[in-house]
């Protein structure tokens, strides 16, 4: 398997170390042998190069089996232009269309939510990861004056839309689950939206086993925190998946804990923690691996190294199950001595 690393900014660098190691033992356990390539993409290489990434930067991506991310963010860049290039540009050139964002709780001591536990907090979001506000399409009119227009639009096309919820309601059906639920806010977005309720609409009757049902975005956010147990598989756009999964991460323990794919089935994907770079733990050896680590496993688990990614996730369990976890979810380790307790777990999970 050959796999593309870019740590990225701040945190990212931290927690990409821990996956690295991660994967280092999943070789040694399991006699797997991972080609990886880091990529400098970054900020550093932004500031001292002025290249975001290079004019073949997403003709050499697709030459990998996969990408793994750290995060991409730094105040010395404030527009955030090497994060568009390198991350976004990302999604977009290998139109990465299924943005998965599992929302799965390993312990109730870890949920800010009163009395729930693992029963309540376990779905998936899949976001759309290709168009929707994200693609940049809109201007400033008069910028920097009291008579700025600013314009910024939001794109949905059928094929964008469906292919996301199509690919929800075969999740769906292929893992045994029987809800789907969309949210969109079709309500006052009566254009756009009214593209997701017509798919959807045409999609949910191609499932009959399947129960689909609809909530606006804004009920959605509302019953995540009342009753998230009523939730298997969730399908949004672009800009609301963003948002209700960082509101997702904090059932699982908070953002260092959550993992992502941004995926286009059978062909090269990237594979990243939900969070940013929090600049402020930038090197510090305070962030949280788990998310890092665990979008390693959703990275073996696409490639269809089953037994690994089973392995890796049984060793975070283990590691939120005896407390061996930096301080932001109750613990008292750093971010390498965390991600060595994971790795020396994998290490002793000889399975074959
Ligand atoms: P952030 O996710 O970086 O951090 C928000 C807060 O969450 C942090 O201050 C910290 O308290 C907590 N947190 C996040 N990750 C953690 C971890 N691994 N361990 C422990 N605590 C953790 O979000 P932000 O502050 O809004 O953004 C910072 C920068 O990151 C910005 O430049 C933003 O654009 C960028 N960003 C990048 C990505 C990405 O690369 N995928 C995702 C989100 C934000
Ligand atoms: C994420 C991030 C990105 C997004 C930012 C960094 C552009 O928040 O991956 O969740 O909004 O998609
Ligand atoms: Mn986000």
């Amino acid at each position: 398997m050959k796999i593309a690393v870019i740590p990225g900014d701040g945190i990212g660098k931290d927690v990409t170390t821990e996956a690295v190691k991660v994967l280092h033992s999943v070789e040694q356990t399991f006699g797997r042998a991972f080609e990886l390539e880091h990529l400098p993409w970054s900020a550093d290489h932004f500031v001292v190069t002025g290249e975001t990434l290079p004019a073949n930067g997403y003709d050499l991506l697709r030459q990998f089996d996969a990408i793994l991310i750290g995060a991409l963010g730094d105040p010395r860049v404030p527009d955030n232009r090497h994060a568009r290039d390198i991350l976004l540009g990302t999604r977009f050139e290998l139109d990465l269309y299924v943005n998965y964002r599992p929302v799965k709780l390993l312990d109730e001591r870890l949920c800010p939510l009163k009395g729930r536990g693992p029963k309540d907090v376990n779905f998936v979001v899949f976001r759309e990861n290709t168009e929707g506000v994200y693609v940049s399409i809109g201007g400033r009119f008069k910028a920097n004056t009291v008579d700025e227009v600013a314009i910024q639009e939001e794109i949905n096309t059928y094929k964008g839309v469906h292919r996301i919820v199509k690919h929800a309601f075969d999740y769906a059906a292929a893992s045994g689950l029987t809800k789907v639920c969309m949210a969109d806010k079709s309500n006052a977005m009566t254009q756009g939206h009214a593209l997701w309720q017509r798919v959807f609409k045409e999609l949910a009757a191609q499932y009959p086993a399947i129960i689909a049902t609809h909530y606006y975005i804004d009920a959605l956010a509302m019953y995540m925190v009342l009753d998230p147990g009523q939730f298997e598989v969730i399908v949004t756009n672009n800009l609301f998946g963003d948002i209700i999964t960082d509101l997702g991460a904090t059932f699982q323990g908070g953002l260092g804990m959550a993992a992502s794919g941004n995926i286009h089935p059978g062909r090269t994907s990237m594979f990243e923690p939900v969070h940013g770079s929090a600049p402020k733990f930038a090197g510090k050896n305070i962030a949280n691996p788990i998310g890092a680590i665990a979008s390693t496993a959703l990275l073996l688990e696409t490639l269809g190294a089953k037994n690994e990614a089973a392995a890796i996730d049984a060793a975070i369990l283990l590691a939120v199950k005896e407390n061996q976890v930096t301080s932001d979810i109750g613990g008292t380790l750093g971010t390498r001595e965390a991600g060595d307790f994971i790795a020396r777990a994998i290490s002793k999970m000889k399975t074959r």
